[in-house]
């Protein structure tokens, strides 16, 4: 029997995931779940460099971990639990720092995207309004995912980066500490293609930074406003139109079956279908769909919810894997 891998994430926690991330992250997430090994985290030491704001942070790490779980996440088989749950994260990070080079860190894309953008605003600081957070991320993420000793990290391709580095820091560490200790040097697993992405209201890729997304549980008369308000153009109820190049189609597509997103088509190319009632099709397709889910969001957000239990089991599960690590690091390092 091949040995079983070893798959881990870091989910951000700024607000409440929408359609693209279900389908980008959730949904491939979910399936990775049934047969691997699996450990989902929510980042919120992370979010700590951009988030100070304490009720804020809260609210957001119980909106996504609830969003996960009202979207299938098994808590029993996958291990799911907060960052900040599972202390020795803070431990090891300080551990990799001893055999991190500075100069990697220098390099990194959003440290050094955050120094341009002070060059670009003509400030003589380049690190001016940088925190040590933002320059210390790369390593902190690198210590979430081998105490783990994760073999397969599945990201978006913007965090290749952080999981070269984070590959580099594991064979620094096995150089100098091998004899006694080695990091499993994890790879980074990203989503096939270009193809698939999920257009936003506007026809872009669907994302928080162009505004144009959908929240997954949205109330039912505000998702209805949402998605009655998708731009279309004016042809004529009766003119037949092209399904291909009309965002509605394009998100009905991915949610109906075969079969609805076939006659939509063929009434769209006919005439006779206004973009009136496919708006109303798409609207209820996202409903039906994600509606059932949405009911047990609202139950898990809720204060008082088992959320709170759930999220508590899955970091006593995660520190003693974390513990295990430590106990060989800390061994191979002289600190025991
Ligand atoms: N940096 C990741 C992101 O922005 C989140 C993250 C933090 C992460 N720690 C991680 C992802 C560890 C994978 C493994 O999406």
């Amino acid at each position: 029997m091949a040995a079983t891998k070893t798959y881990l994430t870091g989910i951000q926690t700024s607000g409440m995931p929408h359609l693209g991330n279900y389908y980008g992250a959730i949904q491939p997430a979910l399936a990775a779940a049934e047969s691997n090994d699996t450990l989902y985290f929510l980042a919120d030491y992370h979010s700590l460099n951009s988030v100070k704001e304490p009720a804020r942070l809260r609210e957001d790490v119980r909106s996504v971990a609830a969003t996960w779980l009202a979207c299938g996440l098994d808590p029993e088989r996958t291990v799911l639990y907060r960052q900040s749950g599972v202390p020795e994260v803070f431990e090891l990070a300080t551990v990799l720092a001893s055999v991190t080079a500075k100069g990697l860190m220098n390099r990194a894309h959003a440290y050094k995207a955050a120094r341009d953008r002070n060059e670009a605003a003509g400030s003589t600081e380049l690190d001016a309004g940088i925190n040590m957070g933002l320059f210390n991320y790369p390593i902190l993420m690198a210590a979430d995912i081998l105490l783990m000793e994760a073999d397969v990290v599945p990201v978006g391709r913007d965090q290749a980066q952080h999981i070269e580095y984070t590959a580099d820091i594991a064979r620094a560490f096995n150089h100098l500490y091998g004899d006694a200790y080695s990091f499993p040097v994890p790879e980074g697993a990203y989503p096939q293609g270009e193809g698939s992405v999920l257009p936003g209201v506007d026809g872009r890729k669907m994302s928080k930074s162009y505004d144009n997304h959908i929240p997954l549980f949205m109330a039912e008369n505000r998702l209805k406003k949402l998605v009655r308000r998708i731009p279309t153009d004016s042809t004529p109820v009766e003119e037949p139109k092209d399904p291909g190049s009309s965002v509605p189609f394009q998100l009905l597509a991915y949610f109906a079956d075969a079969e609805r997103t076939d006659g939509v088509r063929k009434r769209l190319e006919a005439g006779g279908m206004g973009w009136g009632e496919l708006k109303n099709e798409l609207f209820e397709t996202i409903n039906d769909r994600f509606g059932p889910m949405r009911e047990r969001y609202e139950q898990l957000v809720a204060p008082g919810s088992e959320l709170d239990d759930i999220l508590e089991a899955g970091a006593a599960r995660a520190r003693g894997r974390a513990a295990a690590t430590m106990a060989k690091v800390r061994r191979a390092i002289g600190i025991d």
